[in-house]
């Protein structure tokens, strides 16, 4: 008999096709994310899991599934696991890094500009009837070019998106927590998070979602930043301390941020929405059809490899 995948959520076919042969699928029958309930009935008889970044995998979950042996989730970040306690247990957790690198790169990219040159403000000006012609101040941005981009946390993303930056001549600054192993083949300077926050047009996050990274940009980070600054995030929102980078926007200190992540996804504070200098995306930076189908393969190859118990290729613990 085929050992039983629980899926929290379809996945792209070809992954599905693939697990087909190995397990036998219980699948989320519904078009939206399970409820905590729905997640620990599902999960019961499971050997393996394959999960996304909105379950909430915890103790008590991973309690439920006492013949659990695999943890693979469609996603890079893995905040929303328990990957302490699935290692006491013996369960082996994996995820899906790599592929989704140039595709979030180039979403940070698609953020930097819009919130720069203000484009998903002007469009809302333009459809709502505004656009009386061309002015000389007419939704004045920042140039890009030319520019310091300070990123902080210098992984596979954060490299990914200083390539991109050679391109607009920016000189780039980076803070990474600890040293990087190889050298960079572009020119960036490492300094403290203090400088970058101080010297950075453009500063933008690439950074695991951690105790230590929990609010690494609050209220004193604030102050440091000029207030023509930029800030972008594309890695998970508790980085930021939202209420405090809403003030932030709000007085004007500084000038524009661009959000794909949030505090507490999918809500977003009627503060935040009602500002004009803030671009909000709704966690899109890996949903290209290629890269979500790449995650996919990759999170089913995973939890194949661990239950013919062979080395997988991502694995976390
Ligand atoms: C991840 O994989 O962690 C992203 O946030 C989803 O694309």
């Amino acid at each position: 008999m085929k050992p039983v995948l629980f899926l929290t959520r379809r996945i792209p076919e070809p992954a599905i096709k693939l697990l087909e042969e190995k397990f036998t699928l219980k699948i989320n029958p519904y078009n939206r994310a399970l409820t905590y309930q729905e997640l620990i009935a599902g999960i019961e008889d499971a050997e393996a899991l394959i999960c996304l970044l909105t379950d909430n995998i915890d103790k008590m979950v991973i309690n439920c599934a006492p013949k659990l042996k695999v943890i693979s989730s469609y996603a890079v970040g893995y905040n929303n696991i328990d990957v302490d306690f699935a290692t006491q247990r013996g369960i082996t957790v994996c995820n899906t890094p790599g592929v989704l690198t140039e595709t979030t790169a180039d979403l940070t990219w698609a953020l930097i500009l819009a919130t720069c040159r203000r484009i998903s403000e002007s469009e809302r000006f333009l459809r709502n009837g505004n656009f009386k012609g061309w002015e000389p101040m007419l939704m004045c941005g920042l140039d890009v070019y030319g520019k310091t981009l300070g990123i902080i946390g210098m992984g596979r993303i954060g490299k990914a998106v200083a390539k991109r930056a050679t391109g607009f001549e920016m000189r780039i600054i980076y803070y990474n927590d600890n040293p990087l192993a190889e050298t960079l083949p572009f020119e960036a300077a490492e300094v403290t998070l203090k400088t970058l926050l101080q010297e950075a047009d453009i500063l933008t996050l690439h950074l695991p979602l951690t105790q230590e990274t929990f609010h690494l940009i609050g209220k004193e980070e604030f102050t440091l930043m000029k207030d023509s600054a930029v800030l972008i995030n594309t890695s998970r929102g508790a980085v930021i301390d939202e209420k405090e980078l809403t003030k932030a926007l709000k007085e004007r200190r500084i000038f524009a941020a661009g959000l794909d992540v949030y505090e507490n996804e999918p809500y977003i504070p009627e503060e935040l929405l009602a500002l004009e200098n803030v671009v909000l995306l709704p966690h899109i930076g890996s949903a290209s059809i290629e890269t979500r189908t790449k995650m996919a393969l990759l999170a089913a190859e995973n939890a194949i490899a661990v239950m013919e118990r062979r080395k997988p290729p991502a694995r976390v613990n």
